[in-house]
């Protein structure tokens, strides 16, 4: 596995764009295998998790093309509801296959889901749902068996699971009768799922809001359809500028799914402007504590861009509060930050954070977003950091190193 080699303290300068997000193309590509014709799906970033994805759509049979950020996945071959652990066993997002194969087939049979460690992440709330619209699903040796034919049914999450909420709706599109959703997840990449859906034919209503109304539909066919830009990416890179100091423009940016990341960071200090679909970034420093931030489902402070905040807030001199309140387990980066410098007390869900001139170290990434925190923390602290865990990273980001180099970071891969 590489290493990113971080020199810290460069300030940044230039223009970054946003490319597709992870979030969106994943559930996607797997409903892909609903439809009886080809999807074309465009802006589909460069992402280790997408390729192990088209592998997992190549071993149920489908034809799968992929060149120049567009993806062709063709259905009409696939035959089979049967992943194997290899690439499935590799990904949270697997469990997306559990709705799409169920939709398609009426069975499937996947390995429960891996991913990135953050808590115990269980899959409770897909298996209520799904038993709900008549599937039966049971759990052993480490694999998932559903069988049933999905029928319509009127549900309730009791969380708003973003994963739950692209699983039902995948199992309903092609259900017999209507399907609604009560509390479901409301961020953009399930809009983008829907948005996708009903390109193919599916039959949505309230997509984007916390009712979800789905009335099943004997056939879908296929479509082409651009994924939304990844806000995750988007938040990281302002996280960058802000740690490293400079000013960046962001192009493909949309406003509403980056304002609390936003707004977080001009509470740092940073200047952030908006005009269409770009972002102006500004960071002249001191850095200054963005108070208490709490993680929340959106349109809230996103989970996935808390670590890169705590290491932003790591590289100032001020002391400010995180809380987490989506996943367990979220602050693996602290003993990292710690040994740079930083002074954070983790208390259940809240870590204080206390800023202090951060020097370079030896890091190790535990997690995809961690990962990228790191590299951040790095762009901010002053000498040399080696951060390890590349892989992690890599899940998320395309090129994460190349696209920091070419805004002015100094960071190297080797
Ligand atoms: C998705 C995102 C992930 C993001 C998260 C929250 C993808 C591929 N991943 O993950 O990047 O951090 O949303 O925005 O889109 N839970 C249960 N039972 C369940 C399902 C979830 O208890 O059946 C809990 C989880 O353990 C967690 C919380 O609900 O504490 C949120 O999980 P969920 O919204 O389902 O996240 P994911 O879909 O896994």
């Amino acid at each position: 596995m590489e290493d990113y080699i971080v020199s810290g303290r460069a300030p940044l300068c230039g223009r970054l764009a946003v490319y597709g997000a992870k979030n969106a193309v994943l559930p996607i590509l797997a409903g892909s295998i609903l439809g009886s014709g080809a999807v074309f799906i465009k802006n589909c970033p460069r992402l280790s998790d997408v390729s192990y994805t088209l592998e997992i759509l190549r071993r149920l049979g489908c034809r799968v093309e992929a060149e120049d950020g567009v993806v062709m996945v063709n259905p009409a071959s696939a035959s089979s509801w049967r992943l194997d652990a290899g690439p499935a066993g590799e990904m949270r997002s697997s469990v997306n296959f559990l709705g799409a194969l169920v939709g398609r087939y009426g069975r499937a049979e996947l390995p429960m889901p891996g991913g990135c460690r953050l808590g115990s992440r269980p899959i409770d709330l897909h298996i209520k749902a799904f038993r709900e619209m008549g599937v039966s699903v049971e759990s052993s040796g480490g694999m998932i068996y559903a069988e049933g034919r999905p029928r319509g049914a009127d549900l309730r999450l009791d969380f708003p699971s973003v994963g739950a909420t692209e699983n039902v709706i995948l199992a309903a599109v092609a259900a017999k009768g209507i399907t609604t959703l009560n509390n479901a997840a409301r961020e953009p990449e399930i809009a983008d799922l829907c948005g996708f859906l009903t390109a193919m034919g599916a039959k949505i209503h309230g997509s984007g809001t916390g009712t979800i109304r789905v009335e099943g539909v004997p056939r879908l066919g296929g479509c082409e359809y651009e994924i939304m830009p990844d806000r995750i990416v988007a938040g990281t890179y302002m996280c960058a500028a802000a740690a490293a100091g400079g000013e960046i423009e962001l192009e493909n940016v949309v406003r509403p799914h980056v304002e609390a990341v936003a707004e977080a960071l001009t509470r740092c200090g940073a200047e952030i402007a908006f005009s269409g679909d770009r972002a102006l970034v500004r960071m002249r420093r001191p850095l200054r504590s963005p108070g208490v931030v709490r993680t929340e489902v959106y349109p809230g402070f996103p989970t996935d861009c808390q670590s890169q905040l705590m290491a932003v807030m790591a590289c100032g001199r001020e002391t400010g509060v995180i809380v987490e309140n989506i996943f367990e387990n979220r602050f693996r980066i602290v003993p990292e930050l710690r040994r740079m410098g930083a002074e954070i007390r983790v208390s259940g869900p809240k870590a204080e954070v206390r800023g202090g001139a951060l020097k370079g170290a030896e890091l190790f990434a535990g997690d995809l977003r961690g990962g990228a925190a790191l590299v951040v923390a790095a762009l901010g602290a002053r000498g040399e950091s080696r951060v390890h865990g590349v892989d992690y990273i890599a899940r998320g980001y395309q090129d994460l190193a190349g696209e920091l180099r070419s805004v002015g970071a100094k960071i190297k891969q080797e």
